[in-house]
């Protein structure tokens, strides 16, 4: 999804700006920009492709000045081009914006600047604003920017600059993230604190309606009637090497491995060893709260859905509060029943996906509690939801979502057990022995990552199909579902998770020789049924790959080749059983030579609706 940077400052700002967006690279985008004051007045390159093309053209042409703003863009209005690419000016070439989100109304906007003699070179819906701002300027650059926001219908987060005020940035933001970095002699615009990270650690995060002037020795924080706004800085303490490749080929890679930290840290302090007791200090909600619960909603978008779905599975169980799972999308607009007794609990890696967000709002809309389970502090979904469960994976770079996706299974079991624990639903012993069961599974997942070398082999031969169905049932359908995801967002292999047991009313017919079938088989009460699905794909001469437990189901005669994952108890397998599939993806994607951490036409972020 798009990133935005600003600089206004001392040093060479296109420096400052390439690389703060080579730090939103992860977003996903097609082609970048930047714009910066010049001797010239405002100048603007920008390029199709990866910003390797822009950085070239910046190399053998640089555009020298102190600040400037610049633009990954991810197509949304228009094809990725040149053209299509952001900065855009007004025919003047006087103001310049960059934008990440939607103006809805961008077409009557077109229309009626069209009619004032405005001529538009992009098919984007960002041009009508640089227009929109030559049309209405009064003098004051903040005044206009106030005056064209307020005309904009949809999401936004902008910055802003005009020709002959070059002393100021100005950045908007209304529901699409923005920060911005406070420095000594220079301030910074970052869709993310990344993009500034290099620079500074002392941030302001802005709400939606809010907008930001920077000048060279410091930022106002605004309303958009140009009320200020006081706000405390937020300073960062983490380090940008976290978020670096440490000798990794691919964050990807990377992240996969960082999974028992993840584990560890998603869990620790929460769990009181002694008293076998799941400990969720940072939640609100009293036991009578708990107890009154009538039904869960877990809502969230991608792989985040897919964690909704283990969710599920285990909060009914644990609890037997009946619970639905939803994508965001279609959750926000199937008006769903919910009532002061419901508990929505909505799940974000990134705290920022637009429809999560939406769902989020219209559950409080309706008088829900809202939880929010997020890796992110600071972001839109955690400062709205009533309540926050932190999922401490430590930021995530790749597009695919590994150690957070399993962070959030965390999340789950430990959010289960304690919603379980103040019900009176599950007896003390088998609560104790979950929570055992539980803090192994960090060291479980250090073993399965040794079985890397063995998942490689077997991902260069599934390479080279075109297809490829994953099969499971109960928590291994949920499980089989993300690694179906997985394996087709960065391998571009066809890939389908079905219910095993819903394969024959109709997807059987696709399988035939060699076709690969990925069968967990994790779920031991479900073992038999499981073994007879499997049998019904090796009948039609599939290829089978079955993932089970040590000690557990024998697919001897009716599996090709068997990954074994570490035992535990059934309720935690999909914390174990993601691993071998996200190498497998990981390791697919790489025999086919795809940019494993940038899959084509995804964005890490998703801040449209
Ligand atoms: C995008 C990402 C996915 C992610 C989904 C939801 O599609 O590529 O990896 O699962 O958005 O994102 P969120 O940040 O809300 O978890």
């Amino acid at each position: 999804m798009c990133g935005i940077v600003g600089y206004i400052g001392a040093r060479n700002s296109q420096d400052v700006l390439l690389d703060g967006l080579k730090k939103l690279e992860y977003r996903g985008y097609d082609s970048a920009g930047v714009a910066v004051f010049t001797s010239n007045g405002l100048e603007v390159k920008k390029a199709k492709g990866r910003l390797a093309v822009l950085e070239s053209q910046l190399a053998s042409s640089p555009l020298i000045g102190t600040a400037g703003i610049g633009h990954t863009r991810w197509a949304t209005h228009g094809k990725p081009s040149d053209v299509n690419s952001h900065p855009h000016t007004d025919n003047g070439m006087r103001f310049s914006v960059v934008h990440n989100g939607i103006i809805e109304n961008y077409l009557t906007l077109k229309e009626e600047l069209s009619a004032k003699g405005h001529r538009f070179v992009s098919e984007t819906d960002t041009e009508v604003l640089s227009h929109l701002l030559a049309d209405l300027y009064d003098g004051s650059l903040v005044r206009t920017v106030q005056k064209a926001v307020k005309k904009l219908k949809g999401a936004f987060a902008l910055a802003v600059m005009y020709v002959h005020e070059p002393d100021q940035l100005v950045a908007v933001r209304q529901a699409s993230p923005l920060i911005i970095g406070v420095g000594q002699g220079e301030n910074f615009i970052g869709s993310d604190i990344p993009a500034v990270l290099n620079y500074t650690r002392d941030i302001y995060i802005l709400n939606d309606g809010e907008m930001a002037v920077l000048t060279r020795n410091g930022v106002e924080l605004m309303d958009l009637d140009g009320n200020n706004i006081s706000r405390e800085l937020f300073v960062v303490d983490w380090d940008l090497s976290t978020a670096e490749k440490g000798g990794f080929d691919h964050f990807m890679l990377k992240e996969i491995h960082e999974q028992p930290k993840a584990y560890r840290d998603t869990m620790g302090g929460r769990i009181d060893v002694q008293a076998n007791k799941i400990i969720l200090d940072e939640l609100n909600l009293k036991q009578e709260d708990i107890r009154a619960l009538e039904k869960i909603h877990i809502v969230a978008c991608g792989t985040a859905y897919h964690a909704g779905l283990v969710g599920r599975s285990v909060i009914e169980s644990l609890t037997r509060i009946p619970v639905e799972s939803d994508v965001a999308s279609e959750y926000r607009y199937r008006s769903p029943i919910i009532n002061e007794r419901t508990l929505v609990i909505v799940v974000s890696q990134s705290g920022e996906t637009a429809d999560t967000l939406a769902a989020l709002r219209e559950a409080k809309r309706y008088g829900a509690k809202v939880l929010a389970i997020t890796n992110v502090v600071g972001s839109s979904v955690a400062r709205e939801a009533d309540e926050v469960l932190f999922t401490w994976a430590g930021p995530e770079i790749a597009v695919a979502s590994t150690k957070a996706y399993s962070s959030q299974l965390i999340a789950f079991y430990l959010l289960g057990l304690h919603l379980a624990a103040q019900r009176d639903s599950v007896k003390a012993g088998d609560l104790a022995e979950l929570i055992h069961a539980l803090q192994k599974l960090p060291e479980q997942v250090e073993e399965l990552l040794q079985q890397a070398p063995a998942i490689k082999s077997l991902a260069e031969a599934f390479a080279a199909r075109s297809s490829v169905f994953f099969i499971g049932r109960g928590l291994d359908y949920a499980a089989a579902m993300e690694g179906s995801l997985k394996l087709k967002e960065i391998s571009y292999i066809h890939s389908e998770a079905y219910a095993a047991g819903e394969l024959k009313h109709g997807t059987l017919a696709l399988i035939e020789q060699g076709v690969p079938v990925i069968a967990l088989a994790t779920q031991e009460e479900l073992l038999e049924k499981m073994i007879s699905n499997i049998k019904e794909v090796k009948a039609r001469d599939a290829f089978v790959l079955g993932i089970v437990m040590e000690g557990g189901a024998d697919l001897a005669d009716c599996a090709d080749q068997v990954l074994k994952i570490p035992r535990t108890m059934p309720l935690l397998a999909p914390a174990l059983s993601a691993i071998p599939l996200q190498l497998l993806a990981y390791y697919a994607s790489l025999a086919r030579g795809n940019d494993v951490d940038k899959p084509r036409n995804l964005a890490k972020s998703v801040t449209v609706e």
